[in-house]
C-alpha cells in the first residue's frame, strides 16, 4: 500500500519503494511535516521533535501555556503566513478584510486510485494504473479559504507529485499572491542547493552552492522559464555525489514566471517553496471559485545518478505522450544553420536531396518561409506562404520533397507578432502593451496577448490550417523574446495580476487542442534554443531544442546539466557546420556526431558542402543511430566526468535496462602534450558478466570496468572524441 491513514494518529504515510514520506494533522489541526527520505517502514516519526521554548518564536493561541510548541520550529506540510511561523510560507493572499494571514487546518482527506488531472495545466498521468492520489484538504477558519493539497504517487518510480487547489468559501473575493505547489521541509543536516544558470547559447550549468543562513531564490519573471534558470532544483547532502548521498529533486511542470526559495532557519532546519513566480503575480479568487497550481515533482534518491534515472523513466513515460514519446524519432536535417532567411526552393530541395541520400527521414524548414519574412523584422503573425518566399508555394516545396522520400517539417512562432505583419496591423490590441506606454522590443518582434480567446482562436484557426492543407509530419515551436509590458486589455485594472499565468494558460490550451488534432505531428519546442526546456513544455512536445548553441564543447556541458532533470530523448542536438557559427571554433565531424547524438539527432548545415568522405561519415553515423537510439534513448544515462570541472575529456555512458549493452562516449576538450591515458571507471554494468568493447576487440568483466576501470589511449588533435560499445557476452 502506498499510502497508509493511522486514524488514531492522523497520520499519513507515503511509500514508494525506495523512500517513505510522512504527515500528521495534531490536536489542533496543524499540519506537520515528519519525514521525506530513503524507505523506513513502520514509524511514527514524530519522536525527533522534542518541543522546546525557541526565544522569540512564539506559539498558537491554543498552545499559550505550555510555550513548547511552536510553528516557526516545527516542520509544515503547507505552512502559513502571519500566524506565528516566520520562515517561507506555503502561499500569500489578501483577505477581504484586508488582513494577510493564513492559517490552514487539517479537515480531512481522501485517497483515490489513479492520478489526478488538473485542469488547464499539464499534469503527469498514468496509463498503467500504478499510481495512486492522495487530496488532503485543510481549510482557515476564519478567511475560509481552503486548499486541496494533493499527492500522486507513482510507488515503483520513486516519485510524488504535489500541487494545490485553492478554494474560496467565504463571501468576498480573496487575492492570491503567491502560491506554492509544494513547501519540503528539511529538519536536519546540512543542505547544497544544485541549480541550473545560463544565459542564451549557454542554457542550464550545472550550480551548486552550500545552503547558509539566507534566502535564496531561484526564479523566472520572464514570462517563459527561461534560459537564466530552470524550474528544477536538488537540494542534496553537502557530502552527495554522482553515486551516494541524500538528494531531493523538486520540478515545476510549468513553463512560465516561477520560484523556487530556499531558507535555512535559526534552528539550521532548510526550507524550500516552490510554485508559480509571485513577482507581478495577483490571482483574484471569487467566492465559489477555486485556482490550481502547477504540479511539483519531487523525488528522493541516493546520488544524483539515480535520482537522474528516475526522473528521467518518469518524464519518459508519465509527462510526455503522444505517439512520438517511446518511439524512433525522425533524423532530421533543419534549413536553419543551412540557409538562414537566404531560402529558395532550389537550395532547399538541393538540401533535402542530399539528406535523402544521406539516410536523413525528416526535412524541416525553419524560419523564412512565410509572408513578409525576410529578415526578423517582418512577418510574425501571417502563417501565410506567398510567392516573394517560396515562388511555386509550400505545397509545391513539400510535394517535392516528400517525392525523395523525406517526412516535412515545418517551423513556427506562433505566440509573436512583428509590428510590420498584416496581424498586427489589423489587431494592434492583441499584442501585450500598456495603452500610453511604449512596449520593450526583443528581436523586433511583440507578445501576443494569448490570455485572449480571439487570439487564441486565431492562432488554432492559423495552425490548423497549415497542418490540414499540408503534409505535415513535424512542427518546431519557437519562441524568441520574454514577456514585457504584460498587460491585457481585455481584462480590468484588478486582473493585470493575472495576466501572465493566463498567457500560460492560453498556450496550454492551444498545444493541447494542436497535440489531440494531429496526433501523428511530431512537436519540438524551442525557445530562442532551450529558454523553456521544462517538464510543462514536455507534456506537450517529446522534444525541446536544447541551444541554439550548436557547438559540440560548450554543448557538452549544456546537455550535462540538462541530464540532471531531463531524459537525453527530450534533447534537441544538431551536428552544424565549422567553424562553429556561434563560437568560431572547429570540430571534428565524429566529435559533433557523438555529442549530437546523445540527444533527439539532427543535422543543421549545407550538406551540399561535405566531401563525400564526409558524406560517408554521416551516413555512417545515421547508421548507427538509428542502432543505438533504444540504448541512447531508453537506457540508464551516467555523467561518467564533470565538464564544469578541470579536466581534459569529458565522459559519458548509456546502460541498457538488462545491463546487456552499454555505450560510452569520450570527448577530448582540452589538448595538452604528454597527457596520460583517458581513464574512466564505467558505471551501472553486471559486475559478474564479461563484456566484449567492440573497439578494443577484448573481454572484461563487468567488475573490473567499474571497479578497476578501463583506459583509453590519448589521441592528437582537435578535440578528438571516441566511442566504445560493450556486449554483454557472459
Ligand atoms: C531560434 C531558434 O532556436 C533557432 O533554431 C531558429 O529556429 C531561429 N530561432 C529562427 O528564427
Amino acid at each position: 500500500m502506498s499510502i497508509i491513514f493511522d486514524e488514531a494518529k492522523r497520520m499519513i504515510t507515503l511509500s514508494t519503494k525506495h523512500s517513505t514520506y510522512q504527515m500528521k494533522a495534531d490536536d489542533y489541526g496543524y499540519l506537520w511535516h515528519l519525514y521525506y527520505g530513503s524507505r523506513a517502514d513502520g514509524q511514527d516519526f514524530s519522536y525527533q521533535y522534542l518541543g522546546q521554548d525557541v526565544g522569540f518564536s512564539g506559539q498558537p493561541y491554543e498552545e499559550k501555556d505550555s510555550r513548547l510548541i511552536s510553528l516557526d520550529t516545527t516542520p509544515q506540510e503547507y505552512p502559513s503566513f502571519g500566524v506565528g511561523d516566520y520562515r517561507l510560507s506555503g502561499a500569500e493572499v489578501v483577505n477581504p478584510d484586508g488582513s494577510r494571514c493564513l492559517s490552514f487546518r487539517y479537515v480531512s482527506h481522501e485517497v483515490r486510485n489513479g492520478k489526478y488531472s488538473i485542469p488547464g495545466l499539464p499534469a503527469s498521468y498514468d496509463q498503467d494504473g500504478i499510481a495512486k492520489t492522495l487530496v488532503i484538504t485543510l481549510k482557515d477558519p476564519s478567511s475560509k479559504l481552503g486548499v486541496h493539497l494533493y499527492y500522486g504517487v507513482f510507488e515503483e518510480l520513486d516519485i510524488i507529485t504535489r500541487a494545490a487547489e485553492f478554494f474560496n468559501e467565504g463571501e468576498g473575493t480573496i487575492v492570491l499572491e503567491r502560491v506554492s505547489s509544494a513547501v519540503l521541509d528539511l529538519p536536519f543536516g546540512k543542505w547544497d542547493l544544485i541549480h541550473f544558470h545560463g544565459r542564451h547559447c549557454m542554457e542550464r550549468q550545472f550550480g551548486r552552492a552550500p545552503m547558509g543562513h539566507f534566502i535564496t531564490e531561484i526564479s523566472s519573471g520572464r514570462g517563459m522559464s527561461s534560459h537564466q534558470h530552470n524550474p528544477f532544483v536538488i537540494l542534496c547532502d553537502k557530502e552527495a555525489t554522482e553515486d551516494r548521498g541524500d538528494c531531493y529533486g523538486m520540478m515545476l511542470m510549468y513553463s512560465g514566471n516561477f520560484e523556487a526559495k530556499v531558507e535555512r532557519s535559526q534552528m539550521e532546519d532548510l526550507r524550500v517553496a516552490m510554485g508559480i513566480g509571485s513577482k507581478g503575480f495577483a490571482w483574484n479568487l471569487a467566492p465559489g471559485e477555486s485556482f490550481f497550481t502547477p504540479e511539483a515533482i519531487l523525488c528522493h534518491a541516493d546520488g544524483f545518478a539515480s535520482l537522474s534515472h528516475r526522473y528521467h523513466r518518469f518524464i519518459r513515460h508519465h509527462v510526455t505522450r503522444g505517439k512520438y514519446h517511446l518511439a524512433h524519432r525522425p533524423v532530421l536535417v533543419n534549413s536553419w544553420e543551412a540557409t538562414y532567411f537566404d531560402l529558395d526552393e532550389d537550395r532547399l530541395v538541393a538540401l533535402a536531396k542530399e539528406a535523402a541520400d544521406l539516410g536523413i527521414e525528416l526535412f524541416v524548414l525553419d524560419d523564412g518561409w512565410f509572408k513578409g519574412r525576410k529578415d526578423d523584422n517582418a512577418g510574425l503573425g501571417d502563417w501565410f506562404d506567398t510567392p516573394d518566399r517560396l515562388p511555386h508555394g509550400l505545397g509545391s516545396l513539400i510535394s517535392k520533397i516528400r517525392a525523395l522520400g523525406l517526412k516535412f517539417g515545418l517551423w513556427v512562432e506562433p505566440e509573436m507578432v512583428n509590428e510590420d505583419s498584416d496581424l498586427y496591423r489589423a489587431h494592434p490590441d492583441w499584442a501585450l502593451s500598456v495603452p500610453g506606454r511604449l512596449p520593450a522590443m526583443g528581436r523586433n518582434q511583440l507578445v501576443l496577448d494569448l490570455s485572449r480567446k480571439d487570439v487564441q482562436e486565431y492562432l488554432y484557426g492559423a495552425l490548423k490550417r497549415l497542418l490540414t492543407e499540408h503534409e505535415i509530419s513535424y512542427i518546431k515551436w519557437d519562441f524568441n523574446r520574454c514577456l514585457a509590458d504584460v498587460y491585457s486589455r481585455l481584462l480590468p485594472a484588478e486582473a493585470q495580476g493575472e495576466v501572465a499565468h493566463r498567457f500560460v494558460l492560453g498556450l496550454y490550451g492551444l498545444l493541447e487542442r494542436l497535440v489531440n488534432e494531429f496526433p501523428d505531428v511530431l512537436f519540438e519546442g524551442c525557445a530562442g534554443g532551450g529558454g523553456r526546456f521544462d517538464a510543462g513544455m514536455l507534456y506537450y512536445t517529446p522534444q525541446i531544442w536544447c541551444s541554439d548553441d550548436t557547438d559540440a564543447i560548450p554543448r557538452m556541458r549544456i546537455q550535462h546539466g540538462t541530464s540532471f532533470g531531463y531524459p537525453v530523448s527530450a534533447m534537441g542536438s544538431h551536428v552544424s557546420a565549422v567553424p562553429n557559427h556561434q563560437t568560431g571554433r572547429p570540430t571534428p565531424l565524429d566529435t559533433r556526431g557523438v555529442v549530437a547524438m546523445s540527444g533527439a539527432f539532427g543535422y543543421e548545415l549545407d550538406l551540399g558542402k561535405l566531401t563525400d568522405a564526409e558524406k560517408e561519415e554521416v551516413r555512417d553515423q545515421v547508421r548507427m543511430f538509428r542502432e543505438d537510439e533504444a540504448l541512447i534513448h531508453g537506457g540508464n544515462y551516467y555523467r561518467l566526468t564533470n565538464p564544469t570541472e578541470i579536466g581534459y575529456f569529458t565522459a559519458w555512458e548509456f546502460v541498457s535496462e538488462d545491463k546487456n549493452r552499454a555505450l560510452v562516449n569520450l570527448v577530448m576538450d582540452i589538448a595538452q602534450a604528454n597527457s596520460f591515458p583517458l581513464h574512466i571507471r564505467l558505471k551501472g554494468l553486471d559486475p559478474k558478466a564479461v563484456y566484449r568493447i567492440e573497439e578494443a576487440d577484448g573481454t572484461y568483466t563487468g567488475a573490473a570496468l567499474m571497479y578497476a576501470g578501463y583506459s583509453y589511449p590519448r589521441v592528437l588533435g582537435d578535440y578528438p572524441s571516441a566511442q566504445i560499445h560493450l556486449t554483454k557476452i557472459e
